[in-house]
């Protein structure tokens, strides 16, 4: 077979930087996120420091988060932050009418939010409520918040135990406002998003970047109208598109689906994140041609059914080889928009949608995509180098995807890391990679693979270890040349230097 996989890198040809929130994550007050995933309780039998599970830090830490946000999703224009701080026995009860209609405590709030970030080391994102909420809250949220002198709300959260106001940096102003969020037009979003970012201030040193909610998928309207109307008053503009292989309301498909037709759709459907993001970068560039405004894609990842047998509300599904082959395709298209996309957050971290943690009780799981999360996070604010991939197509009845995915960069180390999908489900990929302008000869490459012998493995509790990365040795080296025979549906990074 003629080999027509050739990748070319331009490894003195910089594109500029991979920003690190590429691989932010997204936790949400749905179903077992927040409480079991997270949140235990400080009377719980389950390790833990002052409530939070310690166990789901301790591996969240190992893949570097940079940003994490909450409450929501169609839960944050439902929450009123007041009810969730002060003593804990005290907070109100309010039900959580977008994710199954169970009791929500309030014991997870602010502070332990904020507690869950210095935990993990990363960058809070608080996304506010105008569905429900007035200005006024959301104003004083963000006081409470930042305000380190005396007022109102700096003194109340000094009552409530924290003396030192919190750095926030990332603020969104309303969640899915087309949708759970209000069901707006864009122009009356527009005008309250103007209204409402008034009033989220900038306290002492605490310099806000506000996010405006944006379009459902391919509302290009949306995106028009918002950056028509409201664009000098953002940092930042979201997008939301989940994998979804079959019909979001028919029947999605589910996560262990092991049929090739459910493969391909699936991986198909991954790839339209790149025109989506072009679309509506193009929308952007005619309002914003210096791109000062981030595009945020702080909702992605696969959505199918639920579990057999879990509540339907709590969006709980396993996590395949096919999850990590989403995962690392929707890497490679973030770095190749890095000039637009400043941030991307993967729904949801825990129990929720794509998730990188399964919990049941005190046991733990790590998913595929967790360890797609591990070995790419060497992109994390790296240099992007310049990249041309000329793929063999890989096609399923009469369609056709392109086989191989690759992205490159070099860290601040200077190493060389490369990342590669194989997307083709039955056959190993042959890949030709030329790396033009490298100073030396090419130095000492190791690499690493996360690959399966089923569509649909997946770790259990009583397998967790099933799905996991190997050691990657299936490369020789001549000259600038690397010849890499990836297995079928694999995910490798090749480390060189
Ligand atoms: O992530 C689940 C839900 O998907 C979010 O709450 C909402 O914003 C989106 O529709």
């Amino acid at each position: 077979m003629v080999n027509k996989n050739k990748v070319i890198i331009n490894t003195d040809v910089e594109k500029g930087t991979i920003n690190k929130n590429i691989y932010g994550h997204f936790s949400e007050h749905l179903g077992r996120c927040v409480y079991e995933g997270f949140w235990v309780g400080e009377d719980s039998n389950i390790p833990h420091t002052n409530g939070i599970r310690n166990d789901v830090v301790e591996a969240l830490k190992k893949i570097d988060i940079p940003v994490l946000r909450w409450p929501g999703g169609c839960f944050a224009d439902e929450y009123h932050w007041k009810d969730g701080v002060g003593p804990r026995e005290n907070r109100k009860r309010m039900v959580n009418t977008n994710w199954g209609g169970v009791v929500e405590n309030n014991h997870f709030g602010t502070h332990e939010f904020m507690m869950l970030c210095d935990m993990l080391e990363t960058e809070p994102y608080i996304c506010g409520n105008v569905g429900s909420g007035t200005v006024q809250e959301m104003s004083e949220w963000v006081e409470y918040m930042t305000f380190d002198g005396e007022s109102p709300m700096a003194n109340w959260r000094k009552e409530n135990g924290r003396e030192d106001a919190w750095k926030l940096k990332y603020f969104g102003v309303g969640n899915e406002n087309w949708g759970c969020g209000g069901n707006m037009r864009p122009e009356y979003y527009a005008d309250l998003y103007r209204r409402y970012q008034t009033y989220v201030k900038n306290f002492g040193d605490n310099k806000v970047y506000k996010i405006a909610g944006g379009a459902n998928v391919d509302d290009y309207n949306w995106t028009e109208v918002l950056m028509r109307e409201a664009a000098q008053y953002m940092d930042g503009y979201s997008i939301h598109y989940y994998t979804v292989p079959g019909d979001f309301w028919e029947g999605k498909g589910f996560a262990l689906d092991s049929s090739e037709s459910e493969w391909f759709m699936t991986l198909k459907k991954a790839l339209h994140m790149d025109e989506l993001i072009t679309k509506h970068s193009k929308i952007m560039d005619k309002y914003d041609p210096e791109k000062r405004i981030g595009m945020i894609v702080d909702e992605w990842g696969t959505w199918f059914e639920v579990e057999p047998g879990t509540n339907p509300g709590f969006l709980y599904q396993q996590n395949t080889i096919r999850d990590a082959l989403v995962a690392g395709l929707h890497f490679h298209i973030f770095h190749d928009h890095s000039d637009r996309v400043q941030m991307a957050n993967i729904a949801q971290t825990v129990n929720v949608l794509q998730a990188m943690i399964l919990t049941e009780g005190e046991k733990m799981i790590l998913t595929p995509t967790y360890h797609v999360f591990e070995m790419f996070k060497v992109h994390q604010d790296a240099t992007k180098l310049d990249i041309h991939v000329e793929a063999e197509n890989y096609t399923l009845n009469g369609e056709e995807l392109p086989a191989v995915s690759a992205s490159a960069s070099r860290d601040k180390n200077g190493k060389l890391n490369i990342s590669l999908c194989n997307l083709n489900h039955k056959e190993e990929s042959t890949v030709k990679l030329q790396l033009r302008g490298l100073a030396d000869k090419v130095g000492s490459v190791t690499g690493r693979v996360l690959t399966a012998d089923e569509t649909n493995a997946h770790n259990t509790f009583e397998n967790p270890e099933n799905v996991k990365p190997q050691s990657f040795e299936n490369f020789t080296v001549e000259n600038d040349e690397l010849t890499v025979t990836l297995p079928a549906m694999s995910v490798a990074v090749l480390t060189i230097g």
